[in-house]
């Protein structure tokens, strides 16, 4: 099923100059870009995007984190990409994240951990609300498409 995804490149992969990086990897995947902006998050959005992690001991380091620097949100489309982007971002800890993935080539830390990508389309729809204005979301034909998924995956 072809699904939208929310990533962000948080604070310390715009530190770290892996945004450029960052989004080569989902274009060569084949994602299609249907949502991009440099945005500042805050206390409000925050605390709306953690909401399960309210209550912990790091959710205030975690939130003082995300709101240090501007951070760079897209929204991907392709087929069943909640996972796929998942699945190249790595798990949670840098130091523990497979190479190949983000996590696991580029970083250590459990918080400074790059990326965000959304865990189900409900927290994608969810996010893409919390970020994003109906007009900055793009509808457009992607001739890659016909090489890159069978005709009934494209249905
Ligand atoms: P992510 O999985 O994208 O969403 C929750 C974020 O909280 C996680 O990335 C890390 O950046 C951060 N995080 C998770 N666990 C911890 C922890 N134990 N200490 C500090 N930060 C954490």
């Amino acid at each position: 099923m072809l699904q939208k995804t929310v990533v962000l490149v948080k604070p310390d992969g715009l530190q770290r100059g892996l945004i450029g990086n960052i989004i080569s990897r989902f274009e060569k995947k084949g994602l299609k870009l249907v949502g991009l902006k440099m945005t500042r998050l805050t206390d409000e959005i925050l605390d709306h995007w953690y909401i399960h992690h309210k209550g912990k001991s790091f959710f205030k380091s975690l939130k003082d984190f995300m709101k240090s620097y501007p951070i760079v949100a897209m929204v991907w489309e392709g087929m069943e990409s909640v996972a796929a982007v998942r699945l190249m971002c790595g798990i949670t800890k840098g130091y523990e994240a497979e190479p190949g993935s983000i996590r696991g080539d580029y970083g250590l830390s459990q918080q400074f951990n790059l990326i965000h990508a959304s865990d189900s389309a409900e927290s994608a729809q969810k996010e893409i609300d919390l970020l994003f204005a109906p007009g900055e979301l793009f509808e457009y034909d992607k001739g890659e498409y016909l090489y890159l998924y069978s005709e009934e995956e494209r249905a």
